[in-house]
């Protein structure tokens, strides 16, 4: 028999993947919002780079990864946010996922209690009840812009304490973001309180609305995990980075050593040199900012004019509930019968997901026109 721990559900956006693939094997062409990543590859400078490493033997590397990596980590803070960060306080992870599982092994201990926000990125909640950690859902609202707030967590953790609190700006599936002050008012309370701050920066670099600020700033206790996957286009490569307290630094390496040995050193190689290909990430990002302006002037002519602040990262969380209380069978009939491909909320929220849709847009200009032009046609019809 499996353990019971391995029993974390699936997700069901690759339900949605697997039948638009069967819509599309009827020759079909469908409008794919479904998943989380972008369109576009690798900056050209991290594949010249990877192509270049070929020709020499990919072994090993440190690690807590290739130290050139974590040093221009550290002075893409300074770059960025004016932060000063020590490169030794670098941690080069298998991606952000790969982040959560050293960032909850070092901080939790089985049984723990870890706040989340609802709705939010699921593997969250399930990567800690593998753990044996105890995933604490706190409902938002548009009053908080749909972040978790301080006064919500402090009433929280009066019932029974928590050990831990992961917050993401901007968000998914929301893509909402918190403003600086409502993040560091957060940490600030939690810190205060013993909770520990996990702060997911993977859609960083996605910010329309107003600058992203990072827990870095306000925090050195705080453990901040990011990604190359979204704004440098490179989810296949399976590269993140974390950082983390001075104090945390050498049981991750403990940890990262027997459970990985070290992160694929082509992936590695291939992000130090995204670093130099900023153009043109900026020029793809140029295109989700279009994007969105298409569809958040189209989606309300097409019928769903209801939906969060679009703040960041690539995603429009829609709510459905003037047409339907069932956002899997409206995700299931908006597939068959306008072929446009969305996730339902319910992957994402199981409390009020039943009501929302998320579509992802970070395809192209024309898909997104064709979106909203199925969808009109569909709604109306
Ligand atoms: C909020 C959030 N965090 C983390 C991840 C994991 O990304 P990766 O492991 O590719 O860095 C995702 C992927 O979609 C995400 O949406």
């Amino acid at each position: 028999m499996p353990s019971k721990r391995s029993n974390v559900p699936p997700f069901i956006v690759m339900d949605v993947m697997a039948a638009s693939a069967q819509i599309e094997a009827t020759g079909a062409r469908v409008v794919h919002m479904e998943v989380g990543q972008p369109a576009a590859p690798a900056p050209a400078t991290a594949l010249k780079a990877a192509k270049a490493a070929l020709a020499g033997r990919i072994g090993y590397t440190e690690t807590l990864g290739i130290p050139t990596l974590r040093a221009r980590i550290a002075r893409h803070y300074a770059d960025t946010y004016d932060v000063a960060l020590n490169p030794g306080r670098v941690v080069v992870t298998t991606g952000s996922s790969g982040g959560f599982i050293l960032a909850f092994l070092a901080l939790f201990e089985t049984g723990d209690r870890v706040a989340l926000a609802n709705p939010g990125y699921p593997p969250y909640r399930h990567i800690l009840s593998a753990l044996g950690c105890e995933p604490v859902l706190i409902e938002t609202s548009a009053d908080t812009r749909w972040a978790l707030s301080a006064k919500a967590l402090i009433a929280v953790h009066r019932k029974k304490p928590l050990a831990g609190v992961v917050i993401a700006s901007p968000a998914n599936p929301t893509g909402t973001m918190m403003d600086a002050d409502a993040l560091a008012r957060l940490i600030a309370v939690a810190e205060t309180e013993g909770i520990r701050v996990i702060s997911d920066e993977i859609y960083h670099g996605l910010d329309y609305a107003f600058a992203a600020e990072t827990a870095a700033k306000v925090s050195a206790r705080a453990v901040v995990i990011n990604s190359f996957s979204k704004y440098f286009c490179m989810t296949g490569w399976r590269v993140g980075w974390m950082v983390v307290p001075e104090s945390l630094v050498r049981p991750i390496e403990r940890l990262q050593g027997n459970l990985a040995i070290s992160v694929p050193t082509l992936a590695q190689v291939a992000a130090e040199a995204a670093f130099d290909g900023r153009d043109e990430m900026e020029a793809v990002k140029h295109g989700y900012e279009e994007n969105r302006r298409i569809l958040t002037e189209g989606l309300p002519k097409a019928g769903l004019d209801k939906f969060l602040p679009v703040d960041g990262a690539f995603y429009l969380y829609a709510d459905i509930s003037r047409s339907s209380d069932d956002s899997l069978d409206f995700a299931k009939r908006m597939l068959e019968q306008a072929h446009v491909a969305a996730t339902p909320g319910i992957d994402f929220d199981p409390v009020n997901g039943h009501n929302f849709l998320r579509f992802c847009y970070a395809g192209s200009a024309a898909e997104m026109h064709e979106a909203v032009e199925r969808i009109s046609a569909w709604l109306k019809a």
